[in-house]
């Protein structure tokens, strides 16, 4: 009996429905945990279960820097946006001092939301009894609470969790001993810097709700397996003639860097594009694009004339709620042309690719509900990200293997 016949044979006898102590059992998932030569995907359950789901809320997205919106977005004092993270209601607000503050936006009074979508405010009034903050999440007011004994405004601040930015984006952590967001980027900081990513603006910004697990997005993201296939009609249409992407790690983990634009590979700067690259990058970066996968829940594509990116917010095991955006330098926004040109060569192809893959993954999610749903094996040369993901969700969800 191999040992790839070992792990297999444990996972077997476990296929039928188990309960929570089997559930984050580690001996479960010794055949995800394999080399992937062995190794075979996750068990359908981890995708539906609540109480994984819940776990991974608690390990993996109240843990990590999650991105949260763009510095645009709210440029002067008082600028908000509005935020559901994993169940917890945000408001993303520029202070008086100009910093950036992530606050709870449930009223400290009986818990009504403070405010819904984007604005600005000079300060915070809750809609129910006029409870009013600063924008810092002081509590300056609270109407007819003279009598109620020991009663200390000081101590009813709104909760707050950490809000730090990088390139124009602005990212939250629920876990206040995490390590800087910049420590998080690592050696991404200084290989993007040349696209000064600050001084890009957002041109677009749309949001879907789809019936699919957070981990099927991110694994599909992760591989080029699927391109020939499910982006057949999207390279047909506008890059005619590509064939085939394999994403290859490229120095930096999570990096993935594929040629822009050739007929073979290239499949994110259009063709006959006329839209201008940033100015000062290098020959290299000038025939790249970069995928980027900020785990858990960012996907930044980096071509050499803009950034696109994706958010995914898991609501629950079944659904995944992603916003995307296109990012230009104002430089290239200012020129008379760029309306027409992004109207038909660039947002076109990102509505195709989005559907292309929200139509797999949906049938992904249908297709691994039943109990006769068993998923056998990854191929090591296509799936290699796959299964470092798949990894990546175990460490944190039942801890590393042999503690490292
Ligand atoms: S719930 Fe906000 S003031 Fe009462
Ligand atoms: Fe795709």
């Amino acid at each position: 009996m191999t040992s790839a016949d070992i792990v297999r044979s444990i996972a077997t006898e476990q296929e039928t429905p188990v309960g929570e102590s089997q559930l984050f059992s580690p001996a479960r998932y010794a055949g995800t945990r394999a080399p992937i030569e062995e190794a075979e995907p996750l068990p359908p359950d981890v995708y539906f279960s609540q109480e994984w789901y819940d776990r991974e809320v608690e390990t993996i997205f109240r843990k990590c820097w999650l991105l949260a919106t763009r510095e645009e977005e709210i440029p002067n004092s008082g600028d908000y946006v509005r935020l559901d993270i994993v169940g917890e209601p945000l408001v993303i607000v520029r202070d008086e001092e100009g910093k950036v503050r992530a606050l709870s936006a449930s009223c400290r009074h009986r818990g009504s939301e403070l405010m819904s979508g984007q604005g600005n405010y000079k300060k915070i009034v809750c809609p129910y009894h006029a409870w009013t903050y600063s924008l810092e999440g002081e509590l300056l007011a609270a109407p007819s609470m003279k009598e109620a004994m020991g009663f200390d405004k000081s101590d009813h601040s709104l909760p707050s969790v950490r809000a730090e930015t990088w390139g124009g984006f602005v990212f939250v952590n629920f876990d206040h001993d995490s390590v800087s967001l910049l420590e998080s980027l690592g050696g991404l900081v200084d290989r993007l810097a040349s696209y000064r990513l600050e001084e890009m603006k957002v041109t677009k910004k749309w949001e879907n709700r789809f019936n699919a697990n957070w981990k099927i997005w991110v694994e599909n993201s992760r591989e080029g397996y699927h391109v020939p296939t499910v982006h057949r009609g999207s390279l047909d249409t506008f890059y005619p003639g590509s064939r085939r992407t394999v994403f290859q790690a490229d120095g930096e983990p999570m990096v993935y860097a594929i040629n822009s634009s050739d007929n073979e590979n290239g499949l994110y700067v259009p063709r006959n594009h006329t839209l201008p690259f940033v100015e000062g990058l290098s020959a290299q970066d000038n025939e790249s694009t970069h995928f980027i996968i900020g785990y858990p829940h960012l996907l930044l594509n980096v071509p050499p004339d803009r950034i696109t990116f994706h958010q995914y917010f898991p609501e629950g095991p079944e659904w995944t709620r992603i916003v995307s955006w296109c990012c230009f330098p104002q430089s290239t926004i200012d020129l008379p042309e760029f309306e027409t040109e992004v109207e038909d060569k660039y947002y076109p192809s990102m509505d195709m690719f989005l559907a292309e893959d929200k139509g797999v993954c949906e049938l992904v999610h249908r297709g691994i509900r039943g109990q006769l749903a068993k998923l056998s094996r990854y191929s090591p040369t296509e799936e290699r990200t796959v299964h470092e993901f798949s990894n990546y969700v175990l460490d944190r969800v039942l801890g590393p293997v042999n503690g490292q």
